[in-house]
């Protein structure tokens, strides 16, 4: 189907307010083309292209893209270095970008054991559009939940302990926050590529009543017409929050 053809089934009164992207196969794609895996990485930053500006486009306020997990770290140092390397050279020529988009930069995860390089790329570009207003790019970074639930708890804890919180104060807002996302609203839908049908650590608190949406596609082939289809599969959804069916109709 045409791009605009899709595009215009959306209702956008109904958009949601925050997508999150588990993006993955690039590995699996890179493998089909006969290519070693970095390949598969190099390619997914069109894909990432693509699905930011038609998250803009639409008014999507916020994109989170699941980029590098804590566990990655496992793969081999030859696949960490080139995702790092590829990590600059993208934040160095995409900041103009995001700059002429009016898109804010900002990232979650733990940032500040990114190799120096890294951290200092993403920082500059995180200063250099953080004024902007359309919409907010969040990178998961060296970012997994089990990573983030538990600092959150090791913070309150401190709090606790120095007679700053009372325990029986602390409520879901309160732990909430003290996660990475906390001037973040929840993402209403998850989008996993790669047909693999799990979470992988990945916003285990803020997905609570998330819809998840998987797609076979490899990451490296995801277009703005993927993310079209993903946000009208969405709309068709009823979001009960525990409810009935009746009352949410009435
Ligand atoms: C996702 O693609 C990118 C990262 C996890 C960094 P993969 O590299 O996981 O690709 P597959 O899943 O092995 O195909
Ligand atoms: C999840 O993909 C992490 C990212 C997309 C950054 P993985 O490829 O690492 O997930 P698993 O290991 O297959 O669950
Ligand atoms: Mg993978």
């Amino acid at each position: 189907m045409k791009e605009s053809d899709l595009k215009d089934k959306i209702d956008i009164n109904k958009l949601p307010v925050h997508i999150a992207i588990i993006m993955d196969g690039n590995g699996r794609w890179a493998k089909k083309n006969g290519q070693p895996r970095v390949f598969g990485h190099q390619n997914g930053v069109k894909a990432v292209r693509e699905a930011t500006e038609a998250a803009a486009e639409l008014g999507v306020k916020y994109l989170t893209l699941y980029a590098f997990s804590t566990e990655n770290w496992n793969r081999p140092a030859f696949e960490v270095n080139a995702l790092m390397t590829l990590l600059v050279q993208t934040l160095r020529k995409e900041v103009q970008t995001l700059n002429k988009n009016n898109i804010r930069l900002q990232a979650i995860g733990d940032l500040e054991k990114l190799p120096s390089k890294c951290y200092r790329e993403l920082l500059e570009a995180i200063e250099k559009t953080k004024d902007n207003s359309r919409m907010t790019l969040v990178l998961a970074l060296n970012y997994s939940a089990k990573w983030e639930i538990t600092r959150a708890t090791r913070l309150i804890a401190e709090q606790v302990k120095k007679d700053t919180l009372k325990p029986e104060d602390i409520t879901n807002e309160v732990f909430a926050n003290h996660l990475a996302t906390k001037d973040i609203p929840d993402p209403e839908l998850l989008i996993r590529t790669s047909g693999e049908a799990r979470i992988s650590n990945f916003l285990l608190w803020q997905i609570a009543y998330a819809e998840l949406y998987f797609t076979p596609l490899f990451w490296p082939e995801f277009r703005k017409n993927n993310l079209y289809e993903a946000i009208i599969n969405f709309q068709n959804r009823e979001r009960r929050f525990g409810k009935t069916s009746e009352q949410i109709q009435t």
